[in-house]
């Protein structure tokens, strides 16, 4: 039976320092996020994120917009939320319901994308600058370090998602190649990956046979069903044959809101200015 990778536990690890971390801080770090329509997930997700800063010292304000602001309004907001000292992070909960995600957070200063999702981040990750990197690519990434997996990757999922995590695989000296759930070499593929992410929101996508026996699998998708959240994976046939495998609920999703507290610290301090040119 595969080793049950709990996400809960290390991010509540990971928690406890940055709490650590903002009560040494001059000033408090604060978290603006902008939620758009009445979507119940989105609303959960929201929720959680408050919870997670405010448990940490980060102060949280929440902008409600419904369904069918204009893209221009939130742009505006960004704007001037680009321009606030209070606030070093900005996100933008997904999915919008009407609007272009791509346009909107386009216009998120990317010093305070704590998403890591703005163009400009990906490229400096890409040309190995200081930037802020995607918080699921990164939660994914630790949860890989606890695991120790090692080998190649595959990645099923579209390539928005895989591309920060390719990097940040590729800086571990991990190879990955990255596919998408309706290719004809979905099965190959899944096959031959020592380690496996998937993140495609089809519940039961990958089950037991289709993976290489004793892999690390890693499940970013969560998809509300009758029978509660599922993920890609077919947890039951899966950790059977897998050497690691991380639960949903309980997996990704908790470290996730860990690595948006950790992005948080990183902006306050790309945006802050050195202690010893602060006013006394
Ligand atoms: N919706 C689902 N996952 C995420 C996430 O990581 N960030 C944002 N902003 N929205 C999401």
């Amino acid at each position: 039976m595969a080793h049950i990778l709990d996400g809960r536990a290390l991010a509540e690890r990971i928690r406890e320092k940055i709490k650590t971390r903002v009560a040494a801080l001059p000033s408090k770090p604060g978290l603006a996020v902008l939620l758009v329509g009445d979507d119940s997930a989105s609303h959960l997700y929201v929720s959680l994120k408050r919870q997670a800063c405010e448990e940490s010292g980060i102060a949280f304000k929440l902008f409600l917009y419904t369904t069918t602001t204009s893209e221009n309004e939130l742009v505006e907001k960004i704007q001037d939320l680009n321009q606030r000292d209070d606030i070093h992070g900005i996100l933008v909960q997904l999915p919008l319901p009407t609007q272009n995600a791509d346009h909107v957070i386009a216009a998120i200063d990317p010093r305070k994308d704590v998403d890591g999702f703005h163009p400009e981040n990906l490229k400096r990750l890409r040309e190995g600058k200081p930037a802020i990197a995607s918080a699921v690519a990164l939660g994914v990434m630790k949860l890989l370090d606890e695991a120790k997996a090692h080998g190649n990757a595959c990645i099923v999922s579209s390539s928005l998602f895989a591309a920060p995590l390719q990097i940040l695989l590729k800086e571990q000296v991990i190879d990955s190649v990255v596919v998408q759930a309706e290719s004809q070499e979905l099965a190959q593929s899944v096959r031959a990956a020592d380690i496996l992410i998937v993140a495609e929101g089809i519940p039961g996508l990958i089950t037991g046979p289709m993976v290489k026996p004793g892999a690390t699998v890693i499940d970013v998708g969560t998809t509300r069903t009758d029978e509660g959240l599922r993920g890609d994976v077919d947890f039951e046939s899966v950790e059977k044959i897998a050497g690691a495998i991380t639960p949903v609920p309980g997996g990704v999703g908790p470290m996730t809101v860990a690595m948006l507290l950790v992005n948080i610290l990183k902006a306050y301090s790309l945006l802050s200015p050195p202690l010893s040119s602060q006013p006394l």
